[in-house]
């Protein structure tokens, strides 16, 4: 969700306020994607990097992802969302931890879309967690050496049950992952837009879901293979 800053800047306006009306974008494309048919939505919302920014923006950001937690969750709750988060939460206040934590286990039952939203998250991050984990298991007899595959190393990543992404859209023009699911993307499709984030709505997700569904996915077979198969 890149662009908030670019936004506020050129209307003369604070960074915090291209962050107050990225959550607007959050919550429409959150229901458009429900409505579509969209049932795992993992969304960027800091990375590990982003620490490195003035303290006082940091500090709102903080402050806006425990407001809008207050204030959402009960009409996503409503819609059958179930919420998580990832990355490495230790660093966050002990009440913004207990409040991810509280959340979590309220919508646990929801099924009509898995929502992760990624905090203090990082791709390289999840790889190095998933290797430490997976030593602790060799370390203690519950994995074999023989046993380490794909798919089992990737039990320990954080998005461990969570289908591979098919589509990955960046906001703001930059072409780049900035370290975002960096295993799971492997196959996803990328799609930059220059759209900022505060201007991302339905109709952008919609035209990021169309582009999708005219890309040819191979996953390193031939397009006549593919043809064959569908
Ligand atoms: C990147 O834009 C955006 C962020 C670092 C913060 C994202 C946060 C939100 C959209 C709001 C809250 C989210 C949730 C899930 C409630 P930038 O600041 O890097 O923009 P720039 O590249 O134009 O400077």
């Amino acid at each position: 969700m890149d662009g908030n800053g670019r936004w506020a800047t050129q209307r003369n306006k604070y960074r915090t306020s291209g962050h107050k009306a990225g959550v607007n974008s959050v919550r429409k494309t959150i229901k458009q994607a429900s409505e579509i048919g969209v049932q795992w939505l993992t969304l960027f919302a800091f990375s590990s990097e982003n620490w490195q920014r003035p303290e006082k923006e940091v500090s709102m950001l903080m402050e806006l992802f425990t407001r809008a937690l207050k204030k959402e969750v009960p009409e996503l709750h409503e819609n059958g969302v179930r919420l998580s988060f990832i990355g490495d939460l230790s660093r966050f206040s002990d009440g913004l931890r207990k409040r991810m934590k509280t959340v979590e286990s309220l919508t646990k039952n929801n099924r009509k879309m898995v929502l992760t939203i990624a905090v203090n998250y990082g791709g390289r991050w999840d790889i190095v967690q998933a290797a430490r984990h997976l030593a602790l298991a060799l370390q203690n007899g519950r994995i074999k050496e023989s046993e380490i595959t794909e798919e089992s190393f990737e039990r320990f990543l954080s998005l461990n049950n969570a289908p591979h992404p098919d589509l990955l859209i960046r906001t703001g023009g930059d072409q780049r992952m900035s370290n975002f699911l960096l295993w799971q993307a492997a196959y996803a499709e990328l799609y930059f837009t220059q759209t900022l984030w505060p201007d991302f709505d339905e109709s952008s997700l919609n035209q990021a879901v169309e582009e999708y569904y005219n890309r040819e996915r191979r996953f390193g077979k031939t397009p006549k293979q593919v043809k064959e198969e569908s």
